[in-house]
């Protein structure tokens, strides 16, 4: 199965921001362990982040229209919270798309309990770290068997 792990805006930073919130593991750390997942699978992962909106949906468009991927995870930062433009890009298109947050999301500020993605998104995972990501291969892969 081939996976694209999508992160967008200031998840560059992961591990050098707030890292009581968000952890020391830099986002580099965290792919690492994505990959290597993956490969003890058999599986593969395409890695790309953004922190701007529009790129995040041409890139959508772009998995979508070129068909090369199973599944997407996403961690779409802030964007999550009030994107009707990702939104509606993970609805238009065909591939399963799980969202994923590093942090417990509905611990914190209660601008941070809503998602305009759930509702659109295969799956939703959070809380675990780099572990939440792992958790969604996990349930896209079931969810893709069925
Ligand atoms: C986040 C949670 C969001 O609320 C926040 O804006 C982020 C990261 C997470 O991974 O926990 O930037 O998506």
């Amino acid at each position: 199965m081939k996976f694209l792990v999508m992160n967008g805006v200031n998840l560059n930073l992961t591990g050098k921001r707030e890292k009581g919130v968000y952890g020391t593991a830099t986002l580099e750390d965290i792919n690492a362990k994505i990959a290597a997942y993956c490969k003890a699978q058999g599986d593969e992962a395409d890695f790309y982040q953004s922190n701007i909106e529009g790129e995040l949906v041409n890139k959508l468009h772009e998995a979508f229209l070129n068909k090369s991927y199973d599944a997407i995870l996403f961690n779409a930062g802030a964007f999550t919270h009030y994107s009707y433009a990702l939104r509606d890009a993970i609805a238009a298109i065909d591939i399963p798309v799980a969202e994923v947050h590093i942090s417990n999301v509905h611990a914190r500020e209660e601008f941070r309990h809503n998602s305009v993605l759930s509702e659109v998104c295969a799956g939703v995972v959070c809380g675990f770290g780099s572990g939440s990501y792992i958790a969604a291969i996990v349930g896209l892969k079931d969810k893709l068997a069925k």
